[in-house]
């Protein structure tokens, strides 16, 4: 296992091998999801985020998926300020998405 680094400023999440996830804000927490589809896979961090409804359009069949459905991403992980931390295993690859911060309630 390594430990990977990225600020919140840089990135909007990560992508770990052929996984993504995305940072929301839920209920005052900020959290780390999923962003798999949950109809067949699909990659909801491309898809249209609208930050008002907390929502995102899948880019693959069109569905509205709800940003509180989106589940907490599994590896461990912590934030002191800015700063992420993962625990990911040695071998996978992590690079860090950019685009906005999403809101979910
Ligand atoms: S995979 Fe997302 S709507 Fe089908």
């Amino acid at each position: 296992m390594v430990v990977t680094t990225f600020s919140r400023a840089e990135a909007a999440g990560v992508t770990l091998g052929e996984r993504h996830a995305v940072g929301i804000t839920r209920d005052g927490r900020w959290l780390l999801v999923d962003t798999t589809c949950p109809h067949r896979g699909g990659p909801l961090h491309l898809g249209q985020f609208d930050a008002d409804a907390s929502t995102v359009t899948c880019p693959w069949h069109g569905r509205l998926a709800h940003c509180s459905s989106l589940q907490p991403l599994g590896e461990p992980w912590i934030r002191s300020g800015d700063q992420i931390s993962m625990l990911v295993k040695r071998g996978i690859a992590v690079r860090p998405i950019v685009f906005s911060t999403l809101t979910g309630s």
